[in-house]
């Protein structure tokens, strides 16, 4: 069984790419085989992974053009475990086409229903916002995970966030799930952090992970170099607990042991 999850939040750097991008290598590390779905016209996924140039066929094709099978949208992680489709919405122009289709918000799930099926997990990176490619993401995905740094407006965010959530439930998915909300770049040195954080931890209880993503400098390097933290430094801090995480969910919706291909 495939289980499909999105990274989502309305605001831009909380950690969101570099959470899909690390917990699909966490998965993979664990045996898993994972698809890891760029929806953000910045195309960030393919930056974490060292690819500069432009991407012929990627997501615009896989919601744009049902003729081109998903197949020839991958890029193979050579042998990693992981395969990847990156965004290639690079222009205005591009993102407009986009949008005159993407009215309808199931262009994404009737892909993956259909041929994303040999993943055991789909991971989605979205944009910050709700448009309608978060929407699309929303609505093909079974959980989300929302990520969320310890700063003032943060619970603000959130909270709106959860509005619109219920909406999109009660519409066009009834089958999503809160997988979580995960705090991201924690400084537990930081006064502010520690005290949002127990706010978020008493208001949300067990809403909130149990894992907490610290800010370490082994994250930044490793995605300035292309790389998840787990292969840069599987052992760091960091690496660790992206692969907590991963064990988290696994628990947490009895997803483990895998009765299909492990
Ligand atoms: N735990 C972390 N520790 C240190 N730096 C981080 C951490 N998480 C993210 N970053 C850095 O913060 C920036 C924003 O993160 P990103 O994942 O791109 O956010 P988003 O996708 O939500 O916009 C990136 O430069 C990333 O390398
Ligand atoms: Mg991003």
């Amino acid at each position: 069984m495939t289980t499909t999850i999105v990274f989502a939040s309305e605001k831009g750097g909380v950690g969101k790419t570099t959470s899909a991008v690390n917990l699909a290598m966490a998965f993979v590390v664990g045996g898993y085989k994972v698809l890891l779905i760029d929806m953000d016209p910045q195309g960030s996924v393919r930056f974490s992974f060292g690819i500069k140039g432009p991407v012929k066929l990627g997501t615009r094709q896989l919601l744009l053009d049902p003729s081109v099978p998903v197949d020839k949208l991958i890029y193979p992680g050579n042998g990693s475990g992981m395969d990847y489709i990156f965004a290639n919405i690079d222009t205005l122009d591009e993102e407009k086409e986009l949008s005159a289709v993407m009215n309808d918000p199931y262009a994404l799930q009737r892909r993956i229903v259909s041929e994303g099926q040999r993943y055991d997990f789909i991971i989605l990176d979205a944009p910050a916002s709700t448009s309608l490619l978060t929407i699309n993401a929303l609505t093909a995905a079974d959980l989300v995970i929302l990520p969320l740094q310890c700063e003032s407006l943060a619970m603000k965010s959130l909270k709106r966030f959860l509005l619109a959530f219920k909406t999109l439930q009660r519409k066009v998915n009834p089958g999503l799930r809160i997988a979580g909300i995960l705090l991201t770049m924690y400084d537990r040195s930081l006064e502010v952090h520690r005290r949002i954080s127990r706010e978020v931890y008493d208001t949300l209880q067990d809403s909130v992970f149990q894992t907490i993503i610290p800010k370490v400098k082994e994250i930044t390097e490793a995605s300035a170099l292309g790389q998840s933290v787990i292969t840069y430094s599987i052992n760091s801090v960091g690496a660790t607990a992206y692969i907590r995480l991963s064990k988290e969910i696994l628990d947490r919706f009895g997803l483990r042991p895998d009765n299909g291909r492990r």
